[in-house]
């Protein structure tokens, strides 16, 4: 890992829509987030004034670069931590990126494979997938798929999709209905656990002003 100086504190975020609401947190929490909301593509992001330093990720990483202790903290979704475990504390849900992790499908039709095949699941998620099928003791074929995962049940290739919904206007646009919720969804602060124990004084005040 590159030296990094020891007195920056070095935040993993998220890039896409959950973004702007954890600055507006953060500036509701007194820290200046200039440097965070710049328009571009650098994706280290230094503020010199707090000593903070911001990663850019896609939100699947943000764990993996928190657990590896190259950054000290990360902002993620639930749904990234159920799907895979990972060796981080999460000390502080920011009640923001809310939405749910939900079994969705074409109005009216049951949640069954059809004839003697085990239902067909199209998803981001197969782990949450599985074993949200299993504790139902529903026999499930999981079928990954990186994104638009609604065109499932559209094209034929699933029969129900597991997935996140928001506002549900993806679902209705493309005539699908939620049929089951497995969970409820927000993002959360992750700490490194080393970083957490020999940087406290600096990590300690940042989780308090985002818990508020
Ligand atoms: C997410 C999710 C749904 C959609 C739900 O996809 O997978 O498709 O948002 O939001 P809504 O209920 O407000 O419509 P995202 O936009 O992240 O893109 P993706 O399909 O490429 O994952």
């Amino acid at each position: 890992m590159p030296r990094r100086n020891k007195d920056t504190i070095v935040i993993a975020v998220p890039k896409g829509r959950v973004l702007k609401q954890l600055s507006d947190r953060l500036e509701q929490a007194g820290i200046p987030t200039d440097a965070l909301t710049a328009n571009s593509r650098k994706l280290v992001r230094e503020d010199k004034e707090t000593g903070l330093s911001y990663l850019l990720l896609k939100p699947d990483d943000v764990p993996t670069y928190v657990e590896y202790g190259a950054a000290d903290l990360g902002i993620v979704g639930r749904d990234v931590l159920m799907e895979r475990n990972y060796d981080v504390f999460a000390p502080v849900d920011l009640d923001i990126g809310k939405c749910q992790m939900m079994v969705c499908g074409r109005p009216k039709e049951p949640i069954a494979g059809k004839g003697q095949r085990p239902l067909r699941v199209a998803t981001k998620f197969p782990h949450v997938a599985e074993q949200y099928f299993r504790a139902k003791g529903t026999p499930v074929e999981l079928i990954f798929c990186q994104g638009s995962v609604e065109l499932g049940p559209l094209t034929g290739l699933a029969d129900v999709i597991v997935d996140l919904v928001e506002t549900g206007e993806t679902l209705r646009q493309n005539g699908l209905v939620p049929l089951e919720k497995i969970a409820d969804i927000s993002s959360v602060v992750i700490a490194n656990r080393a970083a957490l124990k020999l940087r406290r004084s600096k990590i300690q005040p940042i989780l308090d002003a985002l818990r508020g």
